[in-house]
């Protein structure tokens, strides 16, 4: 595993299923891994997770705040600033599941929330970090997001209102690196998707042929050191098969 001992990464959302093995997969590289959560018990339920699993969790920074709203995403950003100076590295696993029946009897409440979940903290966190990420050298700023979203599939009726957020957030990763080159900021902006079912801390109910989330996380650890994509999309079957969308022929292509 590639070494990051001098790496400042922060992980939104690493307080949640996904984000929890990528900070996992960070932290076993070396590097100081914040995680921000709204909740404290989030956080307190992190730690435990990563002490059974026998990961080290002294780089480990929980910091409470919601990443989600500007005023919170600024206070996080003040705090860190203040305690590590820089940051090189995002990972924004944001979103969580809402699974629903008939799209359009969905409350409208629920609507906002997925919105609010999925693509508004998504762009709250972007907006207030990558300003920071643009004054490294080697910075990079990843997205995850679900299938849907690049390949504009619904998996399933329950994932429709899902569906729609992934689509936009797919979006908002290709127009934040569209803008990034076009007015010149080193950060490198990408998209991290699972292409096989997760095996998270809660799920119970699980295949051994599905992929650890610490094992996605790992390459989201060498995407954070690989200089050679920006405004793609990169899917994860395993930590050795790794491929990029193609959104010309709809393919994925082995990276
Ligand atoms: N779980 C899977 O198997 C799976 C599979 C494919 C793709 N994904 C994708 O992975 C991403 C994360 O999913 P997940 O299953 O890990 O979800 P999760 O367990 O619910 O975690 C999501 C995290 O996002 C944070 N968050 C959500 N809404 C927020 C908001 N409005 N403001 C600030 N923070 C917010 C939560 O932080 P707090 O701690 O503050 O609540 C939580 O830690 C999603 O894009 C999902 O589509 C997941």
């Amino acid at each position: 595993m590639t070494d990051q001992t001098d790496s400042i990464v922060l992980v939104a959302g690493g307080a949640g299923e996904v984000g929890a093995g990528i900070a996992r997969a960070f932290l076993e590289t070396g590097a100081t891994v914040i995680v921000p959560s709204r909740s404290s018990d989030h956080l307190d339920d992190l730690h435990g997770h990563l002490e059974s699993s026998g990961v080290a969790t002294d780089q480990l920074t929980p910091l409470v705040g919601n990443i989600g709203q500007i005023d919170g995403a600024k206070q996080l950003r003040d705090t860190i600033l203040e305690q590590f100076g820089y940051v090189d590295t995002v990972v924004a696993s944001l979103g969580g599941p809402q699974p629903i029946d008939r799209l359009i009897d969905v409350p409208l409440e629920i609507w906002d929330q997925v919105i609010d979940n999925f693509m508004t903290a998504q762009f709250v966190a972007a907006r207030t970090f990558l300003p920071i990420l643009a004054e490294r050298v080697d910075s990079t700023y990843t997205l995850v997001n679900g299938l849907s979203g690049p390949t504009g599939t619904i998996a399933a009726p329950a994932a429709s209102l899902m569906a729609v957020a992934s689509a936009g957030e797919h979006m908002l990763m290709h127009a934040l690196a569209k803008d990034a080159t076009e007015y010149g900021a080193s950060v490198r902006i990408n998209e991290l998707v699972p292409l096989t079912p997760l095996i998270t801390r809660s799920k119970t109910d699980t295949d051994p042929e599905w992929l650890p989330a610490e094992a996605f996380g790992s390459v989201a650890v060498a995407l954070a050191t690989d200089s050679d994509h920006h405004g793609e999309t990169i899917g994860v079957y395993s930590r050795t098969d790794v491929r990029r969308w193609e959104e010309g022929s709809g393919e994925w292509t082995p990276v």
